[in-house]
């Protein structure tokens, strides 16, 4: 009798052994395919551009960019499969809790994401210039997740053009907590947009180098996001916001054989780091000033974009019409040579 209890209660135990098994399995299944959902997805972003220098702007400077519907036409023509494009939330939401967005400046957005849409474009979203959130993580975590509970929310039956993106480049005080902040983004964004593709990088400003310090949590949905711009020195000389030194510096060139394998070899690192971790890449950044001698500017954009397309990671040229710009809103015209040099025109 006791053998047989004995029997029974083990052909039990291994039956839920089995199931719970199965059920694993079963998850497992699921998670790889959605992650090569996301994989999909990540690909569809394809060629971007960046809508730089705009609703980037504190809230009431001009930073050089005025985008407007038509230019999404415009961008679409040209070939480019997305635009990304980053917002100064911080600058039009109230400093105390809830924290609520102003109703004019959604319209805004919600209009551009229309506008967008409407031409096939894919749109990556993001919170830009939270400049609170660097310097005192602490002090505006909750901030940054009342910001996403009411952006995710409001979006949430867009379509499949729409990804979000965290938070743009990490650094400062927050590099050392950003793997806990963007866990509070990212449960933001999921209490609304359970499956939604949503971008994250690494901390130190989205370097390729600091991908390790990038830990993520177990959510198969996550598109990880690098910059690129090196050699610094090179992509900002001249530019006002860089330091002084970078600032004053003119005429660099770029281009021997030895600078290009370094930056060739920077976005290998990052692809390597993409299939170890089995995560997609999407290069959300990379440019050189208008200050950098064109030739060089060129010859830098087009191994750059070359580089990332060989290691199947998605990107968007930083920026649109700005100090970096591809396109020139007074005369209406491409910049043919860079837009040759991203494999456009
Ligand atoms: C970062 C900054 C943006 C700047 C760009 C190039 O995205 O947030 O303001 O223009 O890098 O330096």
């Amino acid at each position: 009798m006791t053998a047989v209890f004995l029997n029974r209660s083990g052909v039990a135990a291994r039956r839920a052994w089995g199931l719970a098994m199965l059920l694993l399995l079963f998850a497992a299944q699921c998670d790889a395919q959605s992650n090569k959902a996301t994989f999909e997805a990540n690909q569809r972003l394809g060629r971007g551009v960046n809508l730089g220098n705009f609703l980037e702007a504190p809230r009431d400077a001009n930073w050089g960019a005025d985008i407007r519907a038509e230019h999404f036409a415009l961008i679409r023509q040209a070939g480019f499969n997305s635009v990304r494009l980053p917002v100064r939330w911080s600058d039009y939401a109230a400093k105390t809790s809830p924290f609520t967005i102003e109703q004019g400046f959604f319209v805004r957005v919600d209009r551009l994401l229309t506008a967008a849409e409407s031409q096939g474009l894919n749109v990556v979203l993001n919170i830009h210039h939270f400049e609170g959130l660097d310097a005192e993580p602490d002090n505006f975590k909750l901030m940054f997740k009342s910001l996403w509970e009411q952006i995710a929310s409001r979006y949430q039956s867009r379509g499949e053009f729409l990804y979000f993106e965290l938070n743009n480049e990490p650094h400062a005080n927050l590099n050392e907590k950003w793997n806990d902040v963007l866990r509070i983004g990212l449960a933001a964004v999921r209490e609304s947009n359970p499956t939604r593709p949503v971008i994250v990088g690494p901390p130190h400003w989205n370097g390729i180098w600091a991908l390790d310090k990038l830990h993520l949590p177990d959510d198969p949905n996550l598109i990880v996001t690098v910059h690129m711009y090196n050699p610094h020195e090179f992509t900002h000389q001249g530019a006002s916001w860089a330091s002084p030194q970078v600032r004053k510096l003119k005429n660099l060139k770029w281009g021997a054989a030895d600078e290009v394998q370094k930056v060739e070899r920077e976005l290998a690192d990052a692809a390597k780091w993409g299939k170890q971790h089995g995560r997609p890449l999407f290069l959300g950044e990379f440019g050189a000033y208008e200050a950098a001698p064109m030739e060089s500017r060129v010859k830098w954009t087009k191994v750059v974009a070359a580089a990332a397309e060989k290691q199947k990671m998605t990107w968007a040229y930083w920026e649109f019409c700005a100090g970096f710009g591809v396109y020139d809103t007074a005369t209406q015209k491409w910049n043919a040579p860079l837009m040759q040099s991203l494999g456009l025109q």
